[in-house]
């Protein structure tokens, strides 16, 4: 095993043109930050790096849809991503950004470097061109029907019915999302870094000397490279980005995913002048946490680009995760489904490490995981109130008791007591394995039992009882539980950071390193401070109220996409005046008794003031309309309604969800003005 003196932790840069959600801290954030919590614990020299990229395609096409400038897109999502993870407790030592000038230097410089040695093919090739924007078409600003399953509004990248991934020339009738024109082709060059220079270099080291990666991460490296690497363009036709600083270059801007990675060197960079130990050094030791449509880029493509530039380490590790799922749907930043975690922050105040906890737990660490509302509500009440939270609060609720907050003083251990302390260095390397493994979920449920062990050594000493026969006895009792409560408080840092301060609060200790778990670090005659309840039970109610947002959030996606209903057959003009629609004033209004949806109108129509009865009552109150103005079909035959006879109809315009609204004239006309 090779030995590291310091290790540089990189977490991709999420896409600033939007908030970040669960699946963000589940799949990368949260387990980097228990990652670098315990390095960091144990004395090491750690660095997380992070930041926002903030270049490439969807920004601005984001920018284009909203009428702002993508440096505002980037600038508002930037500030959103970087508050949620500093209240999610990410302890990020820089969070930087793309579009800053220090990163647009270094990616250039990068460039520039590769370019004088000779590592870039050149090539020229046609592209799509809109001839009125003057400007080639990205894949994504370009739709048309998907060759494969012929639905429409396919990308040139990707058909989204289908899944399959496109070239943007295999779509038949392509349109410019710019001008809607058909777009031309025409010749464009860019800079290609050719991959498979590198293959038999990645080969020997990922196939050979990486087969301890996860296997999610390796199998889809194994998969690239027996397919074979070809040359990839690193350059791109569009106005928004780093500028290819080199000769015939202009108009032209780096391919996102050139310049993004090379933004964790950036960032370091802005961190420390010492940054070039933690990049270059053989004895430093670069882990990317990343999620699983990053594998490529992180695996093959950046160390590629690294390895051309030659003085940079390649990372030890990419503990890649899987995608966690929202109740049982893919999560969607452009259909709003998600947990975003700015909602959950004002939702669940001061319950970050809730959070963290059930998405540690149930991390999709080999495969897809699904979030549930009632697993975050289960894992809550069953696991941190009833387990962690349960034992905590009766080691201090006890101490408190029989001894006004003051530590006990052990007497001589029996053999239960031995057995029981002797587990928490037991305890200790498991958890240790399991995190330098990036086996996050086992690491915590490993943690969890030392909260076990301690409800287990309270059921099984009773010192509730003992304390009426043996009063010597459960001193030494009470002794052992603060122990394990401070143990407790070191062991849980790295996963619920927020806890562990308060839990050293109501300790009265300050922080303890890594090493001293194990060690009985509370001594006898220390006063500890009164204590709250670290977790409260989650109610029904609120989760409900979690599943009711998102249904509702199902509902609207679904009526968004209700195709409009088809035109009808054509009618003639007589067959169109044969319907007498006027204009009509509103005159009274109420509730027709014992329905929902009935209301009794009276309309002045000019012609009389009429009785209709109209299925409106759920979108409008009655003293709200009286006096409006709508259309009104006059010469409907009457009919009976709950008793009442109405005299025509009101006509309605009914959107996708069923939402209803008046036909009204844009100003007062006389009742009576005939519609045609
Ligand atoms: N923005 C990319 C994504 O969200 C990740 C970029 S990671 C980096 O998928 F390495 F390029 F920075
Ligand atoms: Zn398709």
């Amino acid at each position: 095993m090779k030995k590291f003196n310091r290790t540089l932790v990189t977490t991709a840069l999420p896409y600033a043109n939007g908030p970040v959600h669960i699946g963000h801290l589940a799949g990368v954030y949260v387990p980097a930050d228990i990652y670098v919590r315990y390095l960091r614990m144990k004395g090491e020299d750690v660095l997380l790096i992070g930041g926002s990229d903030e270049h490439g395609v969807p920004i601005t096409i984001k920018a284009q849809k909203e009428g702002i400038t993508p440096q505002d897109v980037v600038d508002k999502y930037h500030n959103i991503i970087k508050d949620s993870f500093e209240k999610f407790g990410i302890s990020f030592d820089v969070y930087s950004r793309t579009s800053n000038d220090i990163h647009h230097e270094t990616a250039s410089e990068f460039f520039k470097t590769l370019h004088e040695k000779g590592e870039f093919i050149e090539k020229t090739s046609e592209q799509y061109y809109d001839a009125e924007a003057n400007q080639f078409l990205a894949d994504r600003y370009i739709t048309g029907t998907c060759p494969h399953c012929k639905s429409e509004g396919a990308y040139g990248d990707q058909c989204e019915s289908c899944g399959t991934s496109l070239n943007a020339t295999d779509l038949i009738d392509p349109r410019s999302s710019i001008t809607g024109n058909k777009p031309e082709l025409k010749e464009t060059k860019h800079w290609y870094l050719p991959l498979d220079k590198y293959e038999p270099y990645l080969k020997q080291w990922i196939l050979e000397e990486h087969k301890e990666w996860k296997p999610n991460v390796y199998g889809q490296c194994k998969s690239w490279l027996d397919n074979g690497l070809h040359p990839r363009a690193v350059t791109r036709d569009l106005n928004w980005g780093v500028p290819v600083p080199v000769d015939g270059g202009e108009g032209k801007v780096l391919y996102v995913w050139f310049d993004a990675p090379i933004g964790y060197i950036s960032a370091t960079k802005e961190h420390t002048p010492d940054w070039e130990k933690y990049w270059k050094a053989e004895d430093s030791k670069m882990v990317h946490f990343i999620g699983k449509d990053n594998i490529v880029f992180h695996c093959i493509i950046f160390p590629s680009m690294l390895k051309a530039e030659g003085s940079y380490i390649l990372p030890e590790n990419v503990p890649s995760n899987e995608f966690l799922n929202l109740e049982g749907d893919k999560i969607s930043t452009s259909r709003n489904w998600a947990v975003w975690l700015h909602e959950y922050l004002e939702e669940f105040p001061e319950k970050q490490d809730v959070l963290r906890y059930v998405l540690t737990a149930n991390a999709p660490e080999t495969k897809d995981n699904d979030f549930t509302w009632k697993d975050f509500q289960a894992r809550n009440n069953n696991e941190l109130v009833a387990i962690l939270g349960n034992f905590v609060n009766r080691a201090l609720v006890l101490t408190h008791k029989y001894y006004k907050g003051i530590v006990p003083e052990a007497g001589e251990l029996n053999d239960f007591d031995k057995e029981t302390l002797a587990e928490i260095p037991v305890i200790k390397a498991n958890v240790e394995k399991n995190l330098e493994t990036y086996h996050f979920r086992e690491a915590l449920k490993e943690a969890m039992n030392l909260a076990r062990l301690g409800n287990k050594y309270l059921a099984d000493t009773e010192p509730w009882k003992v304390i009426k026969t043996d009063e010597e006895r459960v001193k030494t009792i009470m002794n052992i539980c603060l122990q394990i409560s401070t143990n407790l408080s070191t062991l849980m840092e790295p996963f619920l950071p927020f806890t562990a301060i308060r839990l050293r609060e109501f300790l009265n200790i300050e922080a303890l390193a890594w090493e001293n778990i194990g060690e009985n670090v509370i001594e006898a005659g220390h006063q500890i401070n009164k204590a709250t309840l670290l977790f409260e039970k989650i109610e029904d109610a609120t989760i409900q109220e979690q599943v009711d947002k998102l249904l509702a959030t199902k509902a609207a996606n679904e009526a968004e996409n209700k195709p409009v209903t088809p035109a009808k057959d054509n009618i003639n003009f007589d067959d169109f005046m044969k319907m007498d629609v006027r204009v009509g004033t509103i005159t009274e209004a109420e509730k027709v008794a014992k329905t929902k949806k009935l209301l009794k109108l009276t309309v002045d129509t000019g012609i009389d003031q009429r009785t209709v009865v109209s299925g409106i009552a759920e979108h409008y109150k009655p003293e709200e309309i009286i006096g409006k103005q709508v259309s009104i079909l006059v010469n409907l035959e009457p009919k009976k309604l709950k008793g009442i006879e109405s005299q025509g109809m009101i006509l309605m315009a009914e959107d996708a969800d069923g939402k209803l609204s008046f036909v009204s004239p844009d100003q007062a006309v006389k009742p009576g003005s005939e519609i045609r």
